[in-house]
């Protein structure tokens, strides 16, 4: 009897160490003192490669790669959302999401509605035409349709051209949509970040593209944006100035762009 008794101690004292060894393996999400990371929320427009883009389902980019060395940094895991550009602003606004990375260019009037990080990335606005067209700069639009994401710096470049509410501006709601009407001969030509125009011609030869680029077309800074009064901002300022300085981010920057980033250039931004 006192064996019997002996042994069921003995399993159950097994079975509890097993438990507790469950426990350890599944500390992924703890950070070193074993505390809980938090998991933030973080919305996308997945159609911008090479910042934010679908692969096989999963969203990859510089963008992504930056917010996820960002989150580490400062403690906490980043899972990406991709919920699309005008969905996003409302997302941070009512603070369904913690922070957005989309390539957002930082302009004073989204300061007024919402927070943003130092600035990560160097971007200006560049005109995608078919490689035949007489296009040959900003100026040459007039007259001519263009295509552009709702909503974006874009769509502003494309108005000061234009005119406010000109009916020559078509407006989708991602950037993908814009280059197809210009493929399908619905528009003249598509006003978007150089970073995304450059990555499409280069990996589009069949398209017969050519890239367009006006010197009075504003430099416009990036950031990760948040919601008014967010904590998250001073800890993700100090990540980025982080992985600045550490060469983490030139990493990332090469990866995706092939290129050393200009850090000098970068700092004017702030
Ligand atoms: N930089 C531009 C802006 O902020 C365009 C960004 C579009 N981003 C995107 N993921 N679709 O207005």
């Amino acid at each position: 009897m006192k064996k019997r008794l002996a042994l069921i101690v003995s399993l159950f004292l097994t079975f509890m160490l097993a438990l507790a060894g469950c426990g350890t393996s599944q500390s992924e999400g703890t950070s070193g003192g074993g505390k809980e990371m938090k998991t933030l929320k973080v919305a996308t427009d997945a159609a911008y490669a090479p910042f934010e883009s679908l692969e096989n389902g999963k969203i990859v980019g510089f963008d992504v790669d930056l917010v996820n060395a960002a989150a580490k940094e400062a403690g906490y895991k980043a899972n990406v959302v991709n919920v699309g550009w005008d969905p996003l602003f409302v997302e941070i606004k009512e603070k369904k999401s913690d922070l957005a990375v989309s390539a957002i260019t930082i302009t004073d009037d989204r300061k007024q509605t919402y927070d943003f990080s130092v600035p990560y990335y160097l971007s200006t606005n560049e005109i995608l035409v078919p490689e035949n067209s007489t296009i040959s700069s900003g100026a040459d639009l007039k007259g001519k349709t263009v295509a552009v994401q709702n909503a974006t710096t874009g769509q502003e470049v494309a108005e000061s051209i234009l005119g406010k509410n000109s009916p020559h501006i078509k407006k989708f709601k991602n950037n993908n949509l814009a280059i197809m009407e210009l493929l399908n001969g619905g528009a003249d030509a598509v006003i978007a970040d150089n970073g995304v125009v450059d990555t499409y011609v280069k990996n589009n030869p069949d398209k017969k593209l050519k890239i367009i680029k006006d010197d009075s077309f504003p430099m416009e800074f990036y950031g990760l944006m948040f919601p008014k009064g967010s904590d998250l901002k001073a800890d993700f300022d100090k990540a980025i100035q982080k992985l600045i300085d550490n060469g983490k981010y030139t990493e990332i920057y090469k990866k995706w762009f092939g290129t050393e980033p200009d850090l000098e250039k970068l700092k004017q931004g702030k």
